[in-house]
């Protein structure tokens, strides 16, 4: 039932990223230290549905960075910046990186569980070893380390970290009034860690976060980096300057993870690129050109000769760039990475540029590679770098900020239809926003409901003309965006004048609740529909996606305002019992019989990393017969079935089963080719409902609500 999704990650740049032009561009924000910066940094990553707001470190000062404004020349503590953000935001992943060489593992532990708490279970750690001398000048007690025995003690400190973050049962916070007891001893337990590097006894004084600890970026290259990567890291960050390296990274990274005794199809790797955007193709090329000239000759020898770790001072900038590196690079230094890739980057032109040239070139993107072209036309080319496989994500490096938008009025456009295999907000909600490639005409705005039971229900609500709505209810391990196919269909039911109301149901996303729930998933639904009814909004449609169409056929009944349904991978048959969940492995099963909570990782959120099912709580149609359940609703429903996949075939063959007990004018549709997710099949599933909705509920005039 989890689909592949790819996920977006945008640099926070400080004052610059990988471009060393940054905070020189026209456009660009002069404010790096006040918290304004972040703030709209972060709203605009969440609006653009952004899964991750990344947040470089470091710990050392560079004359030369500081003089030219590169990167880390300016920097604030980003636990910090990491609140502000996570502090505007309901959605985004929060992202951010500090070193294991010069935090207390303790500290460090603590740091980012409390962040993780705090912005409900939204924070990423990525781990870096921090090496050279001019950040262990900062740290005279800390014993500096190089090479292979940095990841050494960084295995030890992962491990230190996790101890520490897994020291509280998830229930060891009883808060039983009755008894007394707040927390339980016997299920708190002292880590004790003792390595060769480090030690720390703990606990902390935190229980697990509602992800449980923060997910783990790493973004090591060396052979050593990558095994510390594939045993550690949820996600990989890479720069690699073709698809083809793309592919053997994450090639030689699973094969690590495998070593490792990890799934290695768990781990995501993000491709870092620079998008260059321009109204056409033309004009993108050009804005690169420009880019280029906000570079110094001075600026770019300095930032090249960092990572290029070669002595360029007082080099004679128009000095060809092969005879400087002949002259003043060692052997050692020829093969790094920086001069290795910036040769077959300039290709033919090596031996002819200056190394102020050369210096630039480095510059624009410190390797990373850049996609020059309209919104469309990368987008394009993301979906099919996804699609290859090669990479499960983006993280987005900009040239400066706030960007291109700035300035230029967006036009209206209904959103492209979504490349095929693709979730369609790869297409519609992210470079769409770039001038030229058209924008989504909707207004989300998210909000918090109190579901009947008593728990917080994340929601988000998009404004209609009249005073119609849709409720969307997500299927199972997903949550209101279901990645990406509830976007699609927010801007159809949108682009119809129909407000629309999603929300994550409870145990789900970023709604409260630790074990799924049958009697909590209808109080959900029942609070959504009581908060449309506050809204005025009486005239209603129930669409469910698999899980959401068994609730939105238990609701509906009792909800008069609710006109028709709209079901997907729809669940119509008759009670099944005490049976478990299918797709249980032996391993759950037991614990299942065993009345144990069974954890359901969760792959397509970085918002939740597990749903907890348990055979003690309610299940979701657990009696009842097909013509009870069938016959229960007054209002047409429109079913929409795949052929494709066992699942899908056995729900469908159940519909037809009962189809003549569903309500009169309702109607069964089987696409071919889809399967249960409808994720290849979303331009027919939206076609299908804009027909239905259009003819059941046709939405009133402007005004009228
Ligand atoms: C996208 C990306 C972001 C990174 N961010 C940081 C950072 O914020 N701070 C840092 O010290 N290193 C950062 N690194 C460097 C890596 O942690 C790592 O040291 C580098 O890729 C070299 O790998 P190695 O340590 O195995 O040689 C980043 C690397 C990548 C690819």
């Amino acid at each position: 039932m989890t689909e592949r999704q790819l996920f977006l990650g945008g640099y926070v740049p400080f004052p610059s990223g990988h471009y060393a032009g940054a905070w020189r561009h026209p456009y660009s924000t002069r404010d790096w230290l006040g918290r304004d910066f972040l703030h709209q940094t972060a709203r605009t990553l969440e609006a653009a549905k952004f899964d991750l707001a990344f947040i470089p470190e470091t710990v050392s000062h560079n004359p030369d960075f500081t003089r030219h404004g590169h990167s880390n020349s300016i920097k604030h503590d980003p636990a910090q910046v990491a609140g502000q953000i996570a502090a505007v935001t309901t959605h985004l992943g929060v992202g951010v990186t500090l070193s294991t060489s010069f935090n207390e593992p303790y500290n460090l532990a603590r740091t980012l569980l409390s962040l993780d708490h705090l912005s409900g279970g939204r924070v990423a750690w990525n781990v870096i070893q921090s090496h050279g001398p001019g950040n262990y000048l900062n740290f005279p007690h800390v014993e500096e380390l190089s090479g292979a025995e940095l990841y050494d003690r960084g295995d030890e400190y992962v491990e230190a970290v996790l101890a520490l973050w897994r020291a509280w049962e998830a229930d060891a916070l009883v808060q039983d009034q009755e008894s007394g007891l707040f927390a339980d001893p016997a299920r708190i337990t002292v880590p004790d860690y003792r390595g060769k590097y480090l030690a720390v006894r703990g606990p902390l004084n935190l229980p697990p976060s509602p992800q449980t600890h923060p997910v783990i970026i790493q973004a090591g290259d060396s052979q050593r980096g990558r095994t510390f990567g594939a045993r550690w890291g949820d996600v990989i960050f890479a720069i690699e300057r073709t698809r083809a390296d793309m592919q053997a990274k994450k090639d030689d990274l699973k094969g690590k993870a495998r070593a490792a005794g990890r799934d290695a199809d768990r781990i995501r790797l993000f491709a870092a690129v620079q998008p260059i955007i321009g109204e056409t193709k033309e004009i993108a090329l050009a804005r690169r050109d420009f880019l280029r000239t906000r570079i110094t000759p001075e600026s770019g020898v300095r930032f090249f000769s960092h990572f290029a770790r070669v002595d360029l001072a007082g080099v004679d900038l128009d000095a060809r760039y092969v005879d400087v590196i002949e002259e003043r690079a060692t052997d050692g230094q020829t093969e790094s990475r920086a001069i290795v890739q910036l040769d077959e980057l300039l290709g033919a032109r090596r031996d002819r540029v200056t190394i102020a040239e050369a210096g630039v070139e480095f510059s624009t993107s410190e390797l990373t590679p850049q996609v020059v072209g309209t919104g469309e036309e990368i987008a394009e080319e993301l979906a099919a770098y996804f699609t290859s496989g090669a990479a499960d994500g983006f993280l987005i490096t900009p040239t400066h900020f706030p960007g291109v938008v700035r300035g230029v009025r967006p036009r209206r456009r209904a959103a492209p239809a979504a490349p095929r295999g693709v979730p369609h907000r790869v297409h519609g909600h992210h470079t769409a926003r770039e001038p030229g490639a058209g924008m989504t005409t909707r207004t989300d705005t998210d909000l918090e409901l109190t579901s009947r039971w008593g728990g917080r229900l994340a929601a988000t609500f998009t404004p209609g003309t009249g005073d119609s709505a849709v409720l969307l209810l997500h299927g199972f391990l997903s949550d209101r965006r279901a990645g990406g196919r509830f976007d699609r269909l927010a801007d159809e039911y949108s682009a119809l004048g129909h407000a629309v109301l999603r929300i994550d149901l409870s145990g789900f996303g970023s709604s409260e609740g630790d074990v799924v729930d049958a009697d909590r998933l209808l109080d959900d639904a029942h609070t959504a529909l009581d908060h449309l009814d506050a809204l005025g909004l009486t005239r209603q449609i129930l669409h469910g996606q698999s899980l959401g169409s068994a609730i939105a056929l238990r609701v509906a009944p009792l909800r008069p305002r609710v006109a028709t349904l709209v079901l997907t991978g729809a669940l119509t048959g008759a009670g099944n019992g005490d049976a478990p969940y299918p797709f249980l492995d032996d391993e759950q099963l037991a614990a299942w019989y065993r009345d144990e909570d069974v954890r359901l990782r969760v792959d397509g959120s970085l918002t939740r990393t597990h749903v907890v099912v348990n055979r003690q709580r309610p299940k979701l149609g657990a009696t009842g017969t097909q013509e009870e359940l069938l016959g229960a609703v007054g209002v047409p429903v429109l079913v929409i079935h795949g052929d494709t996949g066992d699942q899908e075939e056995a729900l469908a063959a159940v519909t037809a089963a009962g189809e003549h007990l569903l309500p009169a004018g309702s109607r069964v549709v089987v696409i071919p080719g889809a399967t249960h997710t409808f994720y290849e099949s979303q331009d027919a599933v939206a076609a299908l409902v804009t027909d239905w909705v259009s003819e059941h509920v046709p939405a009133a005039a402007p005004g009228s609500a």
